[in-house]
């Protein structure tokens, strides 16, 4: 199948069918209400920088689609919002772009309409290795991109009937690209990233993660589905069994911040309390992909109402843990418990220092 129509078929998928993981990690995490904020609501302030420009707050949309001649007003309004609203985002995979140049114009629309927010391009780390990074320039120029996303997708590409699953050579690919023009940000697409892969990708010059863990979509989920239609068991038997492979969002971000990296946390981030816990773990921004699909095939102003919702609740989060600024949110106290705590603390992680008065705890 060519790479517009597997596009396609992601987009109705995920619009029509039940594919997120079903365990949600995030409400394993408690952020410690306090009862005197010792602030006005007012007063509490989101906003942040992102590659160099300023956000209404530490969001993005993270890269979901471009290739198709259907795709274009998706990407249109998700980039309208993005600049209305003041969050950075993102574009999928620019793999179409370099196979037939007639589909550039669904990816630079997205620059048309959001000039002043981060936008971030999107290849795959296995095409990266396989075309080299001479194709890194071309991608950023198609865009204006202020960073590049490389993205790994193992899990899906094994349940995909016709996916690459050359996993050698890529860390020397991803090193030779972060020595290019534009930043690098290396992104998994909700399976996660441990912290065994976060310090070799460190070690290769990559500054910023994006964790794509697991919570959210599940894409054995999608691929599962895929192989039903087409009758292929084998592929469908695969995708069920690997739904909710992964290592959950929270703890990714955890690993990838204890490997010294700059961290975007995704995969299952679905309010803006999913934000908020995100930062106190350590991550700089979060990003969401799914919550925004359905919105952006009707207008901007869906996706900007579902934005505005999440910094509603991330402010909200904010007043009644008593901080007044993101600095003040990234030691907030948060209790981690449950699953994400075993794993955590089997993985050697002290959970307890999170919970703990910061001030006593650094
Ligand atoms: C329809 C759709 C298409 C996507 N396409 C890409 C892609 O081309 N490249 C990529 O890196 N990630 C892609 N993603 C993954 C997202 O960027 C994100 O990592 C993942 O969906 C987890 O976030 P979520 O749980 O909020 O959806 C896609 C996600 C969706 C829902």
């Amino acid at each position: 199948m060519t790479t517009p129509g597997r596009k396609l078929d992601h987009i109705r998928i995920c619009l029509e069918e039940e594919v997120e993981s079903a365990w949600r990690p995030f409400n394993d995490l408690m952020l410690v209400p306090r009862a005197l904020p010792g602030i006005d609501a007012s007063e509490v302030n989101t906003r942040c920088r992102f590659l160099g420009k300023e956000l209404a707050a530490p969001l993005m949309i993270c890269g979901m689609t471009g290739g198709h001649p259907d795709t274009k007003e998706i990407n249109r309004n998700l980039a309208r919002a993005a600049q209305e609203v003041g969050v950075a985002l993102g574009v999928g995979s620019q793999r179409a772009a370099l196979e037939d140049p007639m589909m550039e114009e669904t990816f630079s629309v997205v620059r048309d309409a959001a000039p002043g927010v981060p936008v971030v391009g999107n290849i795959g780390a296995v095409q990266l290795r396989k075309e080299g990074p001479e194709i890194l320039d071309r991608l950023a120029e198609m865009i204006d991109a202020d960073a590049l996303a490389i993205h790994l997708n193992f899990l899906q590409e094994r349940v995909q009937p016709e996916g690459e699953c050359w996993g050698g050579g890529l860390i020397e690919a991803i090193g030779s690209a972060t020595r290019g023009k534009v930043p690098i940000i290396v992104k998994e697409t909700g399976a996660g990233i441990c912290r065994e892969d976060a310090v070799a990708l460190v070690d290769a010059g990559v500054r910023i993660i994006d964790v794509g863990g697991l919570g959210g979509t599940s894409w054995a989920a999608v691929e599962a589905r895929r192989a039903e239609e087409k009758g292929d068991q084998e592929s469908f038997r695969l995708g069920r069994t690997f739904r909710n492979w992964g290592l959950p969002t929270p703890a990714s971000v955890v690993e990838c911040v204890a490997a010294g990296a700059e961290v975007i946390s995704s995969g299952g981030v679905r309010s803006g309390a999913d934000v908020a816990k995100s930062l106190a773990l350590g991550a700089t921004i979060a990003g969401s992909a799914l919550p925004l699909l359905a919105p952006a095939t009707k207008s901007a102003e869906e996706v900007a109402e579902v934005l505005r919702r999440y910094i509603r609740e991330l402010r909200t989060s904010m007043f009644l843990t008593a901080c007044v600024d993101l600095a003040e949110l990234g030691s907030a106290p948060i209790v981690v418990g449950g699953r994400v705590r075993e794993i955590l603390d089997q993985r050697g992680f002290e959970t307890k220092k999170f919970a703990i008065i910061r001030d006593i705890s650094r």
